[in-house]
């Protein structure tokens, strides 16, 4: 990400655990993880070595993983294993190791296909279905940019939902202390506010940026003015974004504290951007996504397309990476990172991996 909330501290392959263990699939708000005085912002896979996802693991046994942190396989062994809802502990090795698993004293290293029949032989439920790109209402003929958009749209509409609920729960304690203590005070619980409320503004920029230079020039060559209502609206969340951004800062910046009054006003502020976005996805899911379909791209077109996608979204795919994989299910982690690992180019996919910034 470009911009000064940027700086990831995690790695793809450190990204929240537990995060990830608890999320269901959305947009089931009323499930949606608790904000952040049950869940620190800061999980351990911020600052230590080793992580452990054991939210709602189903087996007792403790599954290692060990890989290169930026590796996307060793991403997507990870997501698997969250998939399976195991006891996970990640071990980050140096660039050049293969990712290994390691079940009790049992070792296995190989490639990602390998390890994958691996954890599906030992733990067969819940499948993984990784010989198959399954999206729900999906199937293979779906262009590669519908469902990267699908993907990121559902990935926006968890964070919108995250920041909300935690926002609500800020007014409600009327800025005082959270009851994790990991939060810290106050201030430096707005300060986490700040940098997640950046990235997601990042992603979601990012994200408009895309569809104006990639998909709707593509749509509005094949029927003039298809795009017209969903640019309008892009036009319309920027300055909604912008107040959000400018509101947070000058509460943050507060001297006299924290009050309910402001953080309320906070929270409503969320509640119009979610319901923009949600009204605006719903739009685009149902109105433009299909016509890319019927425009029958051919599958080197869409390599093109896809690949023009993510170069406009490079902030996402470097530093904003985990944050965007943060909103997903494990098993729609590992349906973005096929696209990456299976469509992308190889050239363009190591400039995104060479640039993560990696905090130990
Ligand atoms: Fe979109």
């Amino acid at each position: 990400m470009g911009n000064c909330f940027s700086t990831s501290s995690t790695s793809t392959a450190e990204i929240s655990p537990l995060d990830l263990a608890v999320k269901p699939p959305p947009p089931a708000a009323q499930t949606l993880p608790p904000p952040p005085r049950l869940l620190p912002l800061t999980p351990a896979s911020a600052t230590s070595v080793e992580t452990t996802a054991t939210a709602t693991a189903t087996s007792n046994v403790t599954v290692k993983l060990s890989g290169p942190s930026n590796s996307l396989t060793t991403s997507y062994l990870r997501f698997a294993l969250l998939h399976k809802k195991l006891n996970l502990r990640f071990i980050p090795s140096s660039p050049d190791e293969k990712p290994t698993i390691q079940i009790g004293s049992e070792k296995t290293s190989g490639s990602k296909d390998v390890l994958l029949r691996y954890v599906e032989e030992k733990f067969p439920e819940p499948r993984l279905m990784i010989w198959k790109f399954n999206l729900e209402g999906f199937d293979e003929g779906t262009p590669l940019i519908v469902k990267t958009i699908w993907l990121q749209h559902r990935s926006v509409t968890w964070h919108v939902e995250r920041m909300l609920r935690w926002a609500e729960d800020l007014a409600a304690r009327g800025g005082r202390r959270a009851v994790d203590r990991s939060v810290g005070t106050p201030k430096m619980e707005i300060r986490k506010f700040v940098r997640s409320y950046g990235q997601l503004q990042e992603v979601l920029l990012e994200h408009a940026q895309m569809e104006e230079r990639i998909l709707f020039p593509v749509l509005e060559s094949v029927d003039r003015g298809m795009c017209k209502s969903a640019s309008e609206e892009h036009g319309r969340e920027l300055p909604l974004m912008n107040g959000i951004k400018e509101y947070i800062k000058s509460i943050s910046v507060m001297d006299s504290g924290i009050c309910s009054e402001e953080l309320f006003s906070l929270a409503s502020r969320f509640r119009s951007l979610q319901m923009m976005c949600k009204s605006h996805f719903e739009e685009e899911e149902k109105e433009l996504l299909p016509m890319v379909e019927a425009a029958e791209m051919g599958k080197e077109k869409q390599k093109k397309l896809l690949n023009q996608s993510l170069e406009v979204m490079r902030g996402t795919h470097t530093n904003g990476f985990d944050f965007l994989l943060q909103g997903l299910t494990p098993q729609e982690a590992m349906q973005y990172l096929d696209l990456l690992m299976n469509f992308g180019d190889p050239d363009l996919i190591s400039s995104f991996t060479s640039q993560r910034e990696i905090v130990d």
